[in-house]
């Protein structure tokens, strides 16, 4: 990495700041780490699986080390070699009372997908987690979790710390209000542990890794595009399986390239399921020429090639079942907006608000800083194309998609950029600054 470029320097005792210089092209070729969302699936199962389970290319940053974590604590043997290779022994559908109480860290998908675990274990866990995960919402899991047998106890009415009373569940019908992907998996793990049969119906299509993550474990589930059902009391074998590279990182540097017209980007062996690579429609739209190659399945879901050219395109509204597809690649697409020709708008995207940050806000006041024309409404932003954005002084709200998604503008402002607290990358993306700027050219 060159030091003087994108290093990470300490001024004051605890605040890092990431020092951004405006780049000319974006070019090379890339591999990005294990997809998140499917690491903390395949985690969690492997526990209940009997025998051992072996990941490569596990996702490596501190959200899916805090869903590991909490799997040794429930009795599992967990090892990780020197190339990232995850190694879980499962117990089966019983594991151990932990010792003390369960950190979840910063992840919100170890808390909630977990719990939906803990519901039908015979003790009971205490689950916590840093500040910003003790200030998001749990009712949504609370609720369909006590409606199948379980006690949970909350902090100030939703948030955690949560206390789990494991008991013998039931299966239940659920209809939840918020699309959401993690309650949906939350709620199919319970099913896979409780008595009778489960189903989910959701208000919009969400990610199906958990649907697909329990059948590549062995156990049946049924789904449609918003519904998915489950039969309790399978069993689970383990499972060896390469996880594919996340999209949601790959997302950073095909914006990054999408805003300077010389670019050309490859990145290899990155996740495309359907309901994860609305990103390509959308840039497409904004004008790249995006194609996906050598596109095959592993474990029911499809892994290939993306190759990107810049170009320009029109304006892009994002709204409805497309917002929640792309909650957490808006970010990052509201960073490049003005350095698009048509602008971008989002809608019913309030969702952003709980995030690891309240996204919403966190994006209009550094595109603000970096003078940008911005409208921000109750649920997205209105940001005309165009424009042209000064280096400032920019804020990560210790979110790792924020501190990305502004490393990538910065690189196109004119003049130098800071960023606070950029080292919270290390959520989903220790390695992501030096990935970044072995393909910036300058
Ligand atoms: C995730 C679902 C999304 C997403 C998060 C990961 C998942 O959260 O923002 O980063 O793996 O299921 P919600 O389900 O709360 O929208």
């Amino acid at each position: 990495m060159d030091g003087s470029s994108f290093g990470l320097e300490t001024v004051m005792a605890a605040t890092k700041l990431l020092l951004v210089k405006p780049a000319r092209n974006i070019l090379g070729s890339l591999r990005v780490p294990g997809d998140k969302s499917i690491s903390h699936r395949y985690g969690m199962l492997a526990a209940l699986a009997r025998g051992r389970s072996r990941f490569e290319n596990f996702a490596p940053g501190a959200d899916c080390a805090s869903t590991l974590g909490c799997v040794r604590a429930l009795g599992c043997s967990v090892e990780r070699d020197a190339k990232g290779t995850a190694i879980i022994d499962g117990r089966g559908a019983e594991l151990q009372a932990p010792s003390r109480a369960l950190d979840c860290g910063n992840s919100g998908s170890t808390m909630r997908m977990l719990s939906g675990i803990l519901a039908a274990q015979p003790f009971t866990s205490e689950l916590i987690g840093d500040a910003s995960l003790s200030r998001r919402p749990m009712k949504r899991i609370i609720e369909p979790l006590v409606q199948m047998g379980a006690e949970i106890h909350a902090t100030n009415g939703d948030r955690a710390p949560l206390r789990i009373r494991g008991a013998r569940l039931h299966g239940a019908d659920h209809r939840p209000a918020v699309a959401s992907a993690q309650v949906k998996t939350c709620v199919l793990f319970a099913g896979l542990l409780a008595e009778g049969k489960t189903t989910i119906e959701e208000p919009a299509r969400t990610r199906d890794h958990g649907e697909l993550a329990l059948r590549a474990f062995g156990a049946e589930v049924e789904k449609t595009r918003n519904s998915a059902s489950i039969v309790g009391g399978q069993s689970l074998h383990p499972l060896d399986a390469y996880v594919p590279g996340d999209i949601s990182s790959a997302a950073f540097f095909l914006c990054a390239a999408s805003i300077f017209p010389e670019s050309n980007l490859v990145i290899d062996g990155v996740l495309l399921n359907p309901t994860r690579s609305a990103l390509l429609d959308v840039l497409t739209a904004m004008g790249s020429r995006v194609s996906m190659l050598r596109v095959e399945e592993q474990h029911g879901e499809l892994v290939g090639t993306i190759a990107l050219v810049a170009g320009k395109g029109r304006h892009v509204l994002i709204e409805g079942a497309l917002t929640a597809l792309l909650i957490d690649e808006l970010p990052v697409l509201a960073a490049i907006a003005p350095f698009t020709a048509g602008g971008l708008e989002v809608r019913d995207a309030e969702e952003l608000r709980v995030k690891e940050s309240d996204r919403l806000s966190a994006v209009t006041r550094n595109l603000q800083a970096m003078g940008a024309e911005v409208e921000q409404a109750d649920t997205g932003w209105r940001i005309p194309g165009g424009q042209r954005l000064h280096g400032a002084e920019l804020e990560s709200y210790d979110d790792h998609r924020i501190a990305m998604a502004f490393a990538v503008a910065a690189l196109r402002a004119q003049g130098e950029s800071v960023i606070r607290n950029a080292d919270c990358v290390a959520i989903s993306y220790p390695a992501f600054f030096e990935d970044l700027e072995r393909l910036v050219e300058r």
